[in-house]
């Protein structure tokens, strides 16, 4: 695989700006990638007539130049030039659904170079129907060829910014033209010969094909080992988040229940039940083979709704929800997908339980793509880009979210030298790798998280000790050398979100003294409890978080004290991001 370098000061491109607009074309124009929008996801773009360019695309992506890439124009009549031969079926699907999320397979011709059909004498044409898409590829006043522009192994892009994340710094531009409105890539179409085939299923459905060309279409089969893929593509699990996503297949015929509504009939409520509680009962009993196991759910309203009447806290602290809309919307549910998929997986979730449909429309669609995340068809591609960005975290910056919001956590300690420096910094650590993050309720609102510490029976400003600063390095390649100790004052229990105590007599004391901070004040074991996590020690026994202050000069005292803190720091950091109201931003 090759490697990825970075090269580029990745420009955002607002829709309104037409200086960007006109420099990502002309940079198109000069052979360097762009992403830009369109109805179905986001492209990754270049000149589709020089082979150069088109290599870059594969640079960028992370990905083997072995899957063909589809052309994308803004006027029928360039397509003359593109293929050597329009079929009836093809010329049909053409007037029938072009512009539209439709991909049409044709014979290529010359000009088309084998560097964007994978060496197939095949190419094909697609003509979406996204006003600014159309636009921008006006602009650049040639056939475009993309892919979608995420890193190989991740889910397509549907916003901008999951386009950002995937491609900082190795693209020239992308071009924000806000979310997609299908969500799932086009209906990729084989009309090289009298019947049209279904290569990968689509928004144009095969109901719409059938009645447009009066014919019968048939969808090609699941590949067997060996075989020669029609579609290329088709051979990857192209979809799939790093975690286990388990499909719930909804019940038939459900019908739209709000569930907020106050006067539910006995009957509603019954069907309110066998919609959602499939989802809460697997939650149930995941949670019960793994206490600390992390679950997400993608789902409508309604499994948001029961969970929330369950009142259980310590189910809640496990689930993460993305809620598409209505339960019953598939529409809501492909449009949301791929968003749903990334966004849950970033919160390091075991396992994504999902909304499964059965339908003969965009249902296949949606469950083809489902089904793929779920690893049920296609070989992994595992990509090295890929995990890299999961390890290193990206690098969106703040000012491209709407608002931002900030949020807090105070530890405290008995005298906030060494311990009170420590889970300072491991937290801090944490939010620079694993950031950004956004509000729990809305990706557009980011959310700044930081970390203080504090003593309760602290000197001001003492520093750590040498061997802590030593250690904290050699195990966190950060430093706490700066940290200057401090005594509590009442106001850091105002303006921090949550405030977590070494030891438990620490939390007990502040509890005592202030008992209106009841549920904002743990000590790290109370908290372990709360949210359920019942861990066990290599005899049987639970397991309590005690961590002493480390004294003496032998370095082994204070690196176990590091690993420590920054064993169980890392196990509640998910959970403490939830209790301050954020998630990780994708
Ligand atoms: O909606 C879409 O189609 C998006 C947007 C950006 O247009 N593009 C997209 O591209 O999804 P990509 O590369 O991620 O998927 C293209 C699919 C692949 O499965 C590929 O194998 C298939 O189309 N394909 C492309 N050219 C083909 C050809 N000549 N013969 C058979 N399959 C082809
Ligand atoms: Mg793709």
């Amino acid at each position: 695989m090759m490697e990825r370098q970075k090269i580029f000061d990745t420009k955002f491109v607002d829709r309104n700006d037409e200086e960007g607009l006109k420099l990502s074309s002309e940079a198109i124009r000069e052979g360097k990638v762009v992403a830009f929008p369109t109805e179905t996801v986001y492209g990754l773009g270049a000149d589709a007539l020089n082979k150069d360019a088109v290599n870059k695309i594969f640079e960028a992506k992370g990905r083997p130049g072995d899957n063909p890439l589809i052309v994308h124009i803004w006027d029928k009549s360039q397509i003359g030039e593109l293929v050597s031969e329009i079929t009836p079926s093809a010329q049909a699907l053409i007037d029938a659904f072009m512009p539209g999320p439709i991909t049409v397979i044709m014979r290529k011709s010359d000009k088309i170079p084998t560097e964007v059909t994978a060496g197939l004498d095949t190419v094909g044409i697609r003509m979406p129907s996204h006003t600014l898409c159309n636009k921008f590829l006006k602009m650049c006043d040639r056939p475009v060829a993309a892919p979608s522009a995420n890193l190989s192994g991740s889910p397509s892009p549907t916003t901008a910014l999951h386009v950002m994340n995937d491609m900082n710094g190795f693209i020239y531009s992308v071009i924000d033209g806000g979310e997609c409105n299908v969500g799932l890539e086009s209906t990729v179409v084989d009309a090289t010969g009298e019947i049209p085939v279904i290569l990968r299923p689509g928004a144009v459905t095969s109901t719409m094909i059938d009645e447009a060309l009066k014919t019968h279409t048939e969808y090609a089969g699941a590949l067997s080992k060996g075989q020669v893929p029609a579609s290329p593509g088709m051979k990857y699990r192209h979809y799939a988040p790093g975690c286990e996503v388990k499909i719930i297949t909804l019940p038939e015929n459900i019908e739209k229940i709000d569930p907020h509504a106050e006067d539910l009939t006995d009957e509603q409520k019954q069907k309110l039940f066998n919609i959602a509680s499939p989802f809460i009962l697997t939650a149930q009993d995941i949670l019960k083979g793994n206490p600390a196991a992390r679950i997400g759910i993608f789902a409508g309203d309604e499994v948001k709704a029961l969970a929330d009447m369950a009142k259980d806290d310590i189910l809640s602290a496990h689930l993460e929800f993305y809620v598409y809309g209505a339960t019953t919307d598939v529409d809501a549910a492909s449009h949301c997908l791929f968003d749903g998929l990334r966004l849950l997986d970033r919160q390091e979730v075991d396992v994504i339980l999902a909304a499964g449909f059965k339908g003969e429309g965009l249902e296949v669609a949606y469950m083809n793509r489902l089904s793929k995340a779920a690893g049920r068809s296609g070989d992994d591609v595992p990509s090295k880009a890929y995990e890299a960005l999961e390890k290193g975290g990206s690098d969106i910056p703040l000012e491209y979210f709407d608002n931002v919001f900030t949020s807090s956590v105070l530890f405290i300690s008995d005298d906030d030298v060494n311990l009170g420096a420590i889970c300072e910094g491991v937290f801090t650590d944490l939010v620079r790798r694993k950031g950004p993050f956004c509000s729990e309720d809305d990706v557009k609102i980011g959310c700044e998280l930081y970390a203080e510490s504090a003593g309760l029976y602290a000197e001001d400003g003492r520093t750590p000790d040498a061997l802590t600063c030593d250690a904290f390095s050699e195990l966190i390649k950060g430093t706490v050398t700066h940290h200057m100790s401090k005594h509590i004052e009442v106001s850091l229990y105002d303006t921090n979100d949550l405030i977590l105590t070494i030891n438990d007599t620490q939390a007990f004391d502040i509890l005592n003294a202030y008992p209106d901070l009841d549920g904002r004040v743990f000590s790290l074991s109370s908290y372990m409890a709360a949210k359920g996590l019942v861990m066990r020690g290599e005899d049987g026994r639970i397991a309590s978080v005690s961590v002493n202050e480390p004294e003496g000069d032998d370095p082994d005292t204070y690196r176990h004290t590091v690993a420590a803190l920054k064993a169980w720091i890392e196990i509640l950091f998910p959970y403490i991001i939830k209790d301050l109201g954020a998630r990780r931003f994708c």
